[in-house]
């Protein structure tokens, strides 16, 4: 006879919610919720929680996926933490040859293991997702945010928010080849949004993209016939990479706000919406 599958945990944990009477949904799950507010990284919250560290209105909880509500009072080794929504925003200056997907055991590294190895300890206790991807041989400007709301603002093409890259090529780039990369293209089955295409006096290829399709621009230079040599990604809506190769800063709410055109959560009025978590790369 076959044998009934066994419930998983996290739904688990939501009938219990439900069956408790609890008509109102769950803001978060206590694994997350704690990671988005930097009180302990991914990797280490099961051990938080196996240790008993964790209370949730007075009762020790050991489940990540318990169901957090709006109100709950949560204590960490005895002591209460804040878990309102906030929005950190790092600029990371990616060096050629990290991963942002997937690992890569025989390479240099992911992008994840050179953050983890550049954060300063008060942000050691965050869960970070990579804002879209860089390719392993792009150079440049990458974002990292403890937010998926910021993920899905920043990479959303109703965003318009615009992405700068800068394209070594190969080949000679002429007026009728940057008309047509302005214009919008056919690859793969979709065309491409009008784009900015100017030829900077180094002789590099500048586009501004308000879209980010897989390879898109390499794509987009290979269609127009020419070769991709090295490719650069120099800024961000209106924030400019302004840090050395393989640095790490973190932006002011300022920042945020006026250069990527997003209000940080912890700015604005109680929102208490539940987001899904990203489907964007993020620390294990
Ligand atoms: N387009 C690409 O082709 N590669 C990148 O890394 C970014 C945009």
């Amino acid at each position: 006879m076959a044998r009934r599958p066994k419930t998983p945990k996290w739904l688990a944990a939501r009938k219990a919610a439900s069956s408790a009477g609890a008509a109102k949904a769950p803001a978060d799950w206590l694994a997350r919720a704690l990671s988005r507010a930097g009180v302990v990284a991914p990797r280490s919250v099961a051990e938080l929680l196996e240790g008993r560290h964790v209370r949730v209105q007075g009762k020790v909880v050991t489940e990540g996926f318990s169901p957090l509500f709006a109100g709950d009072r949560v204590e960490v080794k005895g002591r209460p933490v804040d878990l309102s929504p906030t929005t950190v925003v790092l600029v990371f200056h990616k060096p050629k040859g990290l991963v942002v997907a997937g690992d890569d055991r025989e390479g240099p590294g992911t992008v994840f293991e050179a953050l983890e190895a550049r954060l300063p300890p008060e942000l050691q206790g965050y869960g970070w997702h990579a804002v879209g991807r860089l390719d392993r041989d792009t150079t440049g400007l990458l974002l990292f945010t403890n937010d998926e709301q910021f993920v899905g603002f920043a990479t959303s093409p109703e965003t318009h928010l615009a992405k700068r890259y800068l394209v070594t090529v190969g080949g000679t780039v002429t007026p009728e080849k940057l008309e047509r990369l302005q214009g919008g293209l056919t690859l793969d089955g979709y065309t491409t949004r009008p784009a900015k295409a100017s030829l900077r006096p180094d002789g590099r290829l500048e586009l501004v993209l308000t879209e980010g399709k897989y390879h898109q621009v390499k794509h987009m230079v290979n269609a127009v016939g020419l070769g991709t040599v090295a490719l650069h990604r120099e800024a961000v809506g209106d924030l400019v990479l302004d840090i050395p190769e393989g640095e790490l800063r973190r932006l002011t709410d300022e920042e945020v706000a006026t250069r990527l055109h997003y209000v940080p959560r912890h700015l604005r009025g109680a929102d208490g919406a539940e987001d899904e978590p990203s489907s964007g790369s993020s620390t294990p």
